[in-house]
């Protein structure tokens, strides 16, 4: 009886099992004036429930083309790509319940400047018809969650850039998606701050078991917060290594000084290094 009872609250094996997203043999190319541009080409990954992946690879290697098309902005020219089983693109049309499963951050935090941080943060939930009461208490929520308490009623511009990625962040979040696709979201923070956003990242990710795709040009920061670093080659963008991280989490920053992280950072370092 009792293995009943754990069988009926576990989710089918099926729904275990299988990968969050199956990419498989993903390609884009861009016809413009002065010719074709084969962006991304044969990409195969897998990605588990609740893993952390870091893209890393030199400027134009296909990084945002790939997490575009993965995000539902951008039709793939081969490929498939599967959320949860399911076809995501059907043709360039994308499947938009899949959508609503997801959240993206971008490099620049996108905040609309007329809204104030509750505002912005509740805004996916009102395009989604939330009722007013239920979005505020949730952006409250989240608010907290990415350390901007206090600071509800406060507009963008009165924000350090910091803060304003937190709320992007937490914006991000607001609709519950456990699919999570960042675009060097830290690129444009000092290093300071840049450490404690890796921490408060790991710790809402561990907090709501996200799946998270996280485009990085910082090897630190793709070793230090991610489960799997997969390293992308240019023209056209492919795979060129994925390099697992074993290390259990939550990491802290002393992390960074142990031997075992600094063999990646520099195996990871050294496949760059030897590109051409
Ligand atoms: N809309 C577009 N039209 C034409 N070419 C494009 C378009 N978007 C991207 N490309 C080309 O595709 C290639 C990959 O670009 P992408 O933006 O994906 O690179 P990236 O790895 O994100 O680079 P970065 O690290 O600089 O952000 C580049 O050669 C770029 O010129
Ligand atoms: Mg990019």
């Amino acid at each position: 009886m009792a293995s009943e009872t754990v069988a009926s609250v576990l989710p089918p094996t099926t729904e275990v099992d299988r990968p969050r997203l199956k990419i498989q043999g993903i390609g884009r190319d861009f016809h413009t004036k002065s010719g074709v541009t084969h962006a991304v080409s044969g990409i195969d990954l897998d990605i588990q429930r609740g893993e952390f992946v870091a893209l890393i690879g030199r400027s134009g290697c296909g990084k945002t083309t790939l997490l575009r098309m993965i995000g539902g902005l951008l039709a793939p020219s081969a490929g498939t790509i599967e959320v949860d089983g399911k076809p995501l693109w059907k043709g360039s049309r994308v499947d938009p319940t899949a959508i609503t499963k997801l959240g993206f951050v971008f490099q620049e935090s996108n905040l609309f400047p007329w809204f104030s941080v509750l505002d912005n943060i509740a805004l996916p939930l009102k395009l989604r018809g939330v009722g007013k009461r239920e979005r505020r208490e949730r952006a409250q929520e989240l608010a907290a969650l990415v350390g901007l308490a206090g600071f509800e009623k406060s507009y963008p511009r009165e924000l350090s850039g910091g803060m304003r990625q937190r709320a992007a962040i937490a914006r991000a979040l607001s609709t519950r998606p456990d699919l999570l696709l960042m675009d060097e979201p830290f690129g444009a923070l000092d290093a300071l701050t840049r450490e404690r956003m890796n921490l408060e990242l790991q710790r809402i990710v561990l907090e709501t078991n996200s799946t998270v795709v996280f485009v990085t040009h910082d090897i630190p920061e793709a070793v230090f917060l991610a489960d799997r670093v997969v390293h992308m080659t240019p023209r056209p963008g492919r795979i060129r290594q994925i390099l697992p991280v074993d290390t259990p989490k939550p990491r802290t920053i002393d992390l960074q000084t142990t031997p075992e992280f600094n063999d990646i950072v520099r195996a990871l370092r050294q496949d760059l290094d030897e590109e051409h």
